[in-house]
């Protein structure tokens, strides 16, 4: 898949976004190094703190489809899903919690994840690794010193 196919298809699931309070509506794409592709949208909830993001939520579809050690690249997208497509011109990057999440994937399959951070019109693009996301982070990794 292309570049824009991913984030296509970001944009895509983003308009199955649950954010009846924020109105901020986050889609994911993920492909796993086959080329598979599995997708999410935030999805909140009245109990705002319990609110889960498109990421994390995408993440779970890659665990149970591809598996977490196989996720190779992910395209984020979000914005103003109230029309029938996504808008808005600023880049998602992920929130701090979907770093560390991500983090996860990419110690378990040993890769440098790339994250593309689209705006919501797909218009604006900014091309990251994670590593440079989330420097020094804790991961699986950090845990080989446990009893
Ligand atoms: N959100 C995501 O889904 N992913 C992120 O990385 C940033 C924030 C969601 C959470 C909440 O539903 C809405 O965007 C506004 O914060």
């Amino acid at each position: 898949m292309t570049d824009e196919e991913l984030i296509a298809a970001a944009r895509v699931a983003a308009l199955k976004a649950y954010a009846p309070y924020s109105r901020f509506s986050v889609g994911c794409a993920i492909e796993s190094v086959d080329g598979e592709v599995v997708t999410g949208a935030n999805m909140e909830n009245a109990c705002y703190r319990l609110g889960l993001c498109a990421e994390q939520s995408a993440l779970t579809a890659a665990a149970h489809t591809f598996g977490l050690n196989r996720v190779a690249r992910i395209a984020i997208a979000g914005g103003d899903g109230s029309g029938g497509e996504l808008e808005g011109e600023g880049a998602v990057t992920p929130c701090g919690g979907c770093r560390q999440a991500i983090l996860e994937a990419a110690q378990l399959g040993g890769r440098d994840i790339e994250i593309l951070c689209a705006s919501g019109d797909g218009s604006t693009v900014e091309r990251h690794r994670l590593s440079s996301l989330i420097p020094h982070g804790f991961g699986p990794a950090s845990l080989k010193d446990a009893g």
